[in-house]
């Protein structure tokens, strides 16, 4: 079969590899028929993603019909069209005793830590491979359960509810998902970006504001569209020391952060901006268990991931995908490889 594989940073071609095979009782075989390209992806690609080792057959977006299943498979069977989630945990760890299996002592993702999604087959346990009903939701973007799973598990982590205010810094794919999630929950959404064209996809997609920081005082937008109370939960998308830095300033007393930034370099902070305003500010990490929710928002149209696909390209044209999604950050947000 053929497989996106990335030798070393710079170097990625389209190879044949052998073709997975049902190892556990509870594997499905997998034909993949979508994927889509994260910034990871990108970093695996450019040399700057710290958690990656090569060679590696990227890709953590996809989803594709399953063709044969291990003995031990209870549910899913021949023809369901999955998507399969990347995360990959010990099961015993703390982290994972508690539920919390997404930041698992050893946790891996397929694509990253070890081989991802980006092929004709792969091979993945039932657990980790969630059936979508294609009556109700296009094939097409069975690979966005992924990035929408991030968005979700920040609307659990910030206790995102009905009624909240919340401010979303940053418009790529990631703050869109959070952005829907969140209004999927009822909430109201400001965004910012730098640049139109991304803010102006956020609005069409349900940003209730949309601000260019480049053009406004983001501090005198939320004291006006809060009174001066300051902003119940922030998400910080943009991921920067600054941007940290930043959403805990403007958050209300009470008020939660969100953070999904995986940078080393610190942020200036002091304790009594956390201890004055009694903020809860967490990180977020991947997603715990959350496909199911996501592919019920896809079924019920609350969420709505096609308007995060901003092209498409066959999976043999990875590496002209890769360079047009870094060429062209403003107009792009999820480019969707085809494996048909
Ligand atoms: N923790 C996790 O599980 C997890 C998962 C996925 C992505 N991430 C991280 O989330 C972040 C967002 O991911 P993405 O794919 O949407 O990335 P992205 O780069 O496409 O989006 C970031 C957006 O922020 C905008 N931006 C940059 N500087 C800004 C500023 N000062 N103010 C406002 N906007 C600004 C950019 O124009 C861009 O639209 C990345 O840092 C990524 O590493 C974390
Ligand atoms: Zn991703
Ligand atoms: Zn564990």
């Amino acid at each position: 079969m053929k497989a996106v594989l990335v030798d070393k940073p710079f170097e990625i071609r389209v190879a044949e590899v052998p073709k997975p095979e049902i190892k556990n009782p509870d594997d499905v075989l997998i034909r993949v028929k979508y994927g889509s390209i994260c910034g990871s992806d990108i970093g695996i690609y450019k040399g700057t993603n710290a958690l990656a080792t090569y060679p590696r057959l990227i890709g953590h977006e996809y989803g594709g019909v399953v063709e044969e299943i291990g003995p031990g498979v209870k549910d899913l069977k021949p023809g369901d069209v999955v998507a399969v989630d990347p995360v990959r945990a010990c099961g015993h760890c703390y982290a994972c005793r508690t539920n919390r299996h997404n930041v698992c002592n050893t946790v891996e993702v397929t694509g990253v830590h070890r081989d991802g999604g980006f092929a004709e087959y792969v091979v993945a346990p039932e657990s980790a491979s969630y059936r979508i009903d294609t009556s109700k939701v296009p094939e097409d973007v069975i690979s966005l359960v992924e990035p929408y799973s991030i968005g979700m598990q920040v609307a659990h982590r910030g206790h995102i509810h009905e009624g909240d205010k919340v401010l979303v810094m940053g418009s790529g794919p990631i703050g869109i998902t959070v952005m829907q999630v969140a209004k999927a929950r009822g909430a109201s959404v400001m965004m910012t970006d730098l640049f139109d064209s991304r803010l102006e996809r956020a609005k069409k997609l349900g940003a209730d504001i949309v601000v260019n920081v480049r053009e406004k005082d983001l501090e005198a937008e939320v004291m006006a569209w809060t009174d001066g109370e300051g902003m119940p939960v922030i998400v910080d998308s943009v991921c920067i020391p600054s941007s940290f830095e930043q959403a805990v300033s403007l958050a209300s007393a009470a008020g939660r952060v969100v953070t999904l930034g995986l940078v080393n370099k610190p942020s200036a902070i002091a304790s009594v901006q956390l201890v004055k305003k009694e903020l809860d500010v967490v990180g977020s990490r991947l997603n715990n268990y959350r496909f199911p929710e996501v592919i019920q928002g896809f079924e019920d149209g609350s969420l709505t991931p096609a308007g995060i696909m901003s092209s498409k390209f066959h999976f043999t044209e990875a590496e002209k995908a890769i360079k047009h999604q870094i060429d062209h950050p403003e107009q792009e947000c999820k480019v969707v490889l085809s494996f048909e």
